[in-house]
């Protein structure tokens, strides 16, 4: 879901506050006009704002007033000052007041835009470290600290002798590992997502021999859960041109929601083929990675958020995840030239198709 970038524009003189909403608009953000101090506060206590421009100098509430306010009311929205009394003293006292950035009137277009463009900039890297904090202190702590306890459960040092139960022991561990390495793979793939950093390092890249170590790595995990997963796919599939690491990632997101949302006794499948240009969504020969597992599945309505960051479904219901998994799925196919396509019926099976495109089929001689 792509969330509207919102910012309120506080001015008393009408035609400013509005033709100053209307370049924001045509940019792409969601502006509202405010034509005093006090209305404004109003509007921000009924919704949030990511960045307010605010006038100075206001009849009814002191643009000062209104910065203070700001701050302390709504200590995560930044506001930025515009005011046609320019000076030093201003400028430092809005700053001291917590304004994020200051603007003289009058301005140019350009400069209005690259102060909003800042604070949203900034805001963005205060929300990935704000991110990144929750993941460290409690998505990475939990496993962490289960690695932790069965590595000094394996052998009493006293005695010199190994648990009866350590190879189980050293399933647990590598499992949590797993469970690390992709909470930081999707977090960082997803950071350079949202940077436009995200380079792919193409190599030839044979598919059956990533399904069958993503096999060895969910294996443990699907032990546990009397989960069978069959692979179904030809010795001569063609390679692709892929980023190994980051076609890893996406087709181990995907095949590990089959395994967390499906119940225990499952039996999830994971099919490789080449589909010809006319039944593969791209328009081009392609390679169709289908994994599909019995389960809930994902009732219609919900269907169109699936890709989306952040979201988890009602089939998420007690089941640990931060959301970003099929997010990922999506722009690494996509980066790709592929696609990702979904379809379930609930309560009987959920199929998740990865298309990767092929070059053309030298013609026989
Ligand atoms: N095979 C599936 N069957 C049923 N629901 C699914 C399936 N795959 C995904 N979902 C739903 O889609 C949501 C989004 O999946 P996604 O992988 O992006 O996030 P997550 O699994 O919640 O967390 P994480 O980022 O840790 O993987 C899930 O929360 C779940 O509700
Ligand atoms: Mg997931």
């Amino acid at each position: 879901m792509a969330v509207s970038k919102r910012v309120l524009v506080i001015d008393d003189e009408k035609r400013m506050a509005g033709s100053v909403c209307q370049v924001l608009s045509r940019e792409g953000y969601h502006a509202v006009a405010s034509h005093s101090g006090r209305e404004g506060l109003e509007r921000l206590d009924e919704q949030p704002f990511d960045v307010v421009l605010t006038d100075l100098r206001m009849p009814d509430l002191d643009g000062i007033e209104v910065l203070r306010q700001i701050h302390e009311r709504h200590p995560e929205t930044l506001a930025i000052v515009m005011t046609a009394h320019a000076s030093t003293e201003s400028a430092i006292e809005a700053i001291h007041h917590a304004a994020f950035d200051y603007i003289p009137k009058p301005f140019e277009i350009e400069q209005l835009l690259s102060a909003v463009a800042r604070a949203f900039r900034c805001l963005e890297t205060e929300r990935l470290r704000s991110d990144m904090m929750s993941m460290i202190s409690h998505d990475i702590k939990v496993p962490l600290t289960s690695i932790i306890g069965y590595t000094s459960l394996i052998r009493d040092r006293r005695r010199g002798e190994w648990h009866p139960r350590a190879e189980g022991f050293l399933d647990i561990i590598a499992s949590n590992a797993n469970k690390i390495l992709a909470l930081i793979d999707n977090y960082l793939t997803t950071c350079k997502i949202e940077t436009g950093r995200l380079e792919l390092v193409r190599r030839p890249t044979r598919v059956i021999d990533l399904l069958f170590e993503m096999e060895a790595m969910l294996a443990p995990e699907a032990a546990k859960r009397h989960t069978r997963m069959v692979i179904d796919c030809p010795g001569d599939l063609p390679e692709i041109l892929a980023d190994e690491n980051l076609l890893f990632r996406a087709m181990s997101n995907v095949a590990n929601n089959a395994l967390q949302y499906s119940p225990p006794n499952a039996q999830i499948t994971l099919r490789a083929q080449v589909l010809p240009a006319e039944e593969a969504p791209l328009g081009v020969r392609a390679l169709a990675l289908v994994i599909e597992n019995p389960g809930p599945g994902i009732p219609p309505d919900e269907l169109p958020h699936v890709f989306d960051r952040y979201s988890r479904l009602g089939s998420s219901r007690g089941i640990e995840g931060t959301g970003i998994g099929l997010f990922v799925v999506k722009t690494v196919l996509e980066a790709h030239g592929g696609a990702v396509r979904v379809e379930s019926q609930p309560g009987v099976t959920t199929r998740f198709t990865l298309y990767l495109p092929l070059k053309p089929e030298k013609p026989s001689a």
